[in-house]
């Protein structure tokens, strides 16, 4: 009787499964409490013959081991979870969490992103090629002489020193309009942002690299009055209405005609201040009608098409925008400067 019993218990407890510490409390309150299974079955056993106590005082005893251990096995398994203070120590799930700090984006990805978004309205897709460029590229299929000054040591850095096939870090964008014209027919309609890099000092004003926005536009019957009204456009966008404008005759190998483009100073609306050396103007982009020789240099019928080009330093817009006096602050990851831009928090 008392054998089958313990047998029934055993089985039970050996398949005792809790899933909270409800069902831990409701084990320990149904065998080891003093009204409890563990103790009933030794009452019990005060009650059979001596010739069983000796068989069952054994079993009796491992049963109540058994009984314990599941006990405390099960109470390890919720550490933690207390029944008593209802819970207080759990992590509340549905509280809202803390947030953090994105950081903010960097002021020249501000405006280059300005920049390219004016430029796609008017249906310009963007365009980019490599930081390392061949002569081809960078200079010969833009129409620099072989003994153009640009080539010079001064300005380059070279990679790699050949006869007629430099290896170079591109000096401007210009390179791009090479790589995209090369790869079709017209019509093209591109904005061409990148990294561009001149063998100069490091100073408040000049900088081993810096980041440039090139523009082509190349179709049938492409005119100088298409560049100045694109200009137009987007020099009001970016500083507004009021902005004036005004183009002086200038020279580039790759242009012909050639122009540069200033703007009535935005810091001081004209009226002459240190940033544009007291003169109300700055200048901020060169341009001009793409030269027949650069279309032939890239396999394009120049008899048939004509294009604009134009091209633009990005930090020189954002000093204007940001009254920034020195170059060095963009690539010396000064968090004071940076935080200053645009943050966002999640
Ligand atoms: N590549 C010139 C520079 O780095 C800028 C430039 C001038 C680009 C005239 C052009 C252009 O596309 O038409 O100074």
């Amino acid at each position: 009787m008392l054998q089958d019993k313990i047998t029934q218990y055993i089985e039970e407890i050996k398949a005792f499964a809790p899933t909270s510490t409800q069902d831990v409390e409701a084990f320990r309150l149904k065998f080891l409490v003093s009204k409890g299974i563990v103790k009933g079955l030794f009452e019990e056993f005060k009650t059979v013959s001596s010739e069983e106590k000796r068989e069952l005082g054994k079993v009796l005893n491992e049963f109540k081991q058994l009984a314990e251990n599941s006990y405390a096995e099960a109470l390890e398994q919720f550490e933690g979870d207390s029944t008593d203070d209802q819970g207080a120590n759990r992590t509340d799930l549905t509280l809202p969490g803390s947030g953090y700090v994105l950081g903010s984006r960097h002021p020249l990805s501000l405006v280059r992103k300005e920049i390219v978004d004016i430029f796609k309205k008017l249906g310009f897709i963007i365009a980019d090629g490599n930081e390392i460029e061949d002569d081809w590229h960078n200079f010969s299929a833009l129409n620099f002489a072989p003994e153009h000054p640009a080539r010079d040591m001064q300005d380059t850095f070279f990679v790699k020193k050949e006869e007629g096939n430099d290896i170079v870090l591109r000096t401007h964008t210009s390179s791009v309009q090479v790589r995209l014209m090369e790869a079709g027919q017209p019509p093209f309609r591109a904005i061409m942002p990148g990294r561009v890099y001149r063998n100069e000092a490091i100073s408040a004003r000049a900088h081993c690299f810096f980041h440039q926005i090139e523009g082509l536009y190349v179709d049938e019957d492409v005119s100088f009055a298409d560049l100045k009204q694109t200009l137009y456009h987007f020099v009001k966008e970016l500083y507004g209405e009021d902005t004036k404008v005004r183009f002086r005759p200038s020279y580039f190998p790759f242009t012909e005609p050639s122009a540069e483009m200033d703007i009535s100073c935005s810091i001081c609306k004209g009226e002459g201040c240190q940033m544009c050396k007291q003169s109300g103007w700055v200048e901020i982009l060169g341009c001009g009608m793409v030269d027949p020789n650069v279309l032939e240099n890239c396999g394009i019928d120049s008899k048939k098409y004509s294009g604009y080009a134009f091209g633009m330093g990005i930090e020189r817009i954002t000093n204007l925008k940001y009254e920034i006096r020195d170059l060095r602050l963009f690539s010396e990851n000064d968090v004071r400067f940076l935080a200053q831009f645009e943050t966002e928090t999640i």
